[in-house]
């Protein structure tokens, strides 16, 4: 008997990327010693979970009777007012903010489909992206659409995304627009200065045919080269023509991916706008998931607000993001050498290599014992989660690479 609904009927049970990641380690616990790039958290070169000490402690200092209880359906307060004061500093902005707590980055990306566009509507971002953009989508009954990410340049692609902005603003009356950088995942790619200009120009222009939500993925902006004012100074003169939302998340800028922290901030000056997007930005929250984790709200509100903690909290994380930044280095050096083929790489846990038989390449690297995650589409390519593979894997990794792309 058919119980599920025919769109639910032929889904896929295993995340592609967790299901590598899970064959990976089974042969490395046979004893093969494999390059595991396909997941996206951080690993120290011995293999292990990189974590933040102040956090962790932060984390166990959570009294009982908080943790055990519920928390308010919009976030707790601090926790809340500390994401926008993460986000925004002193800037007056800050003051003109809707935003709720949501586990994860995830949660705020969902919210952010939901709320901003009708259902059977496309959102769009960039040829390469997160997967689960797409499952999101699918999930919430919504579309996704794209635009050429790269020029022959190997910069953005502006005038694509303005060609599919207008188009899509021109056929669905409405845009919600996800941009992921400081450091793309999957291609490592950070938007300049220049390219924030551009593409707030572009929405500048595009702004008159309907309603624009920028929705800006700043997951990974604790590891990005550069800081986020290079996109603020640009695209906090949008508003009132744009929604400017940002998909905050804990987990990597605090390196608590299982804590399942998170917050959907949006910018809007107006007043009645703005209490009418926290009001069904708060029913969303009652609606999906009731209330979000009141310990990692908790722990998090803490690292955030307290000024000692925040700075012990940097200080760990430097460590961790030179880590990573050396092996972006280094990785650059002997990729480059090989002439492989790869966007700018300024930071961040992934990179990703163009390659036109992405799942053939993928194949023969798995059987040299390197796991990469394929990508389909016309602009086929494999990501490497350079934040899990050691220092020590790198040249191997490099010549692996090589060996599958350029035989
Ligand atoms: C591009 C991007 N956005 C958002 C997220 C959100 O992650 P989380 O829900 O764990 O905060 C991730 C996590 O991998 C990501 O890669």
């Amino acid at each position: 008997m058919a119980f599920l609904i025919p769109s639910r009927e032929a889904r896929p049970g295993d995340d592609p990327i967790f299901a590598l990641n899970a064959e990976a380690r089974a042969r490395a616990q046979g004893g093969e010693h494999v390059i595991n790039a396909t997941v996206g958290s951080l690993l120290d070169d011995d293999g292990k979970l990189a974590t933040l000490d102040s956090v962790v402690q932060a984390v166990r200092e959570v009294p009982a009777e908080i943790a055990a209880g519920y928390a308010p359906i919009a976030g707790s307060a601090e926790f809340v007012r500390g994401v926008v004061r993460d986000l925004l500093g002193d800037r007056p902005e800050a003051k003109l903010t809707a935003a709720v707590a949501t586990p994860g980055g995830t949660g705020a990306l969902r919210h952010a489909i939901a709320n901003f566009l009708e259902p059977g509507q496309g959102l769009l971002t960039s040829s390469f992206y997160w997967g689960p953009y797409k499952t999101l989508a699918d999930e919430n009954d919504r579309e996704l659409a794209t635009f050429k990410m790269f020029g022959e340049d190997g910069m953005l692609n502006t005038a694509a995304f303005r060609g599919s902005l207008e188009k899509q603003l021109k056929g669905q009356g409405r845009s919600l627009v996800f941009l992921n950088s400081p450091c793309h995942n999957p291609t490592g790619y950070s938007f300049t200065g220049d390219e924030w200009r551009k593409v707030r120009e572009i929405v500048e222009e595009l702004s008159p045919i309907g309603p624009i939500t920028l929705c800006l993925d700043v997951a990974y902006v604790r590891f990005g080269a550069q800081s986020l004012d290079v996109m603020l100074d640009e695209l906090l003169q949008l508003p009132p023509r744009a929604l400017l939302t940002f998909a905050w998340s804990a987990s990597k800028s605090f390196l608590q991916y299982g804590l399942r922290v998170g917050a959907l901030v949006a910018v809007q000056p107006d007043d009645d706008d703005r209490r009418r997007i926290q009001s069904s930005l708060t029913y969303s929250c009652r609606g999906v998931w009731s209330n979000v984790n009141a310990g990692g709200m908790a722990a998090i509100a803490r690292v955030l607000t307290d000024s000692d903690r925040r700075a012990s909290v940097d200080r760990e994380r430097k460590e961790h993001v030179q880590l990573l930044a050396s092996r972006v280095a280094r990785f650059n050096d002997l990729a480059s050498a090989a002439g492989l083929h790869y966007p700018r790489y300024d930071g961040g846990f992934f990179t990703t290599v163009f390659s036109k038989d992405a799942f053939g390449a993928a194949e023969k690297l798995k059987a040299a014992g390197i796991f990469v995650v394929p990508q389909a589409g016309p602009d086929g390519a494999l990501r490497i989660a350079l934040c899990s593979v050691a220092d020590k894997d790198i040249s191997r990794l490099v010549e692996g690479l090589t060996k599958v792309l350029q035989p």
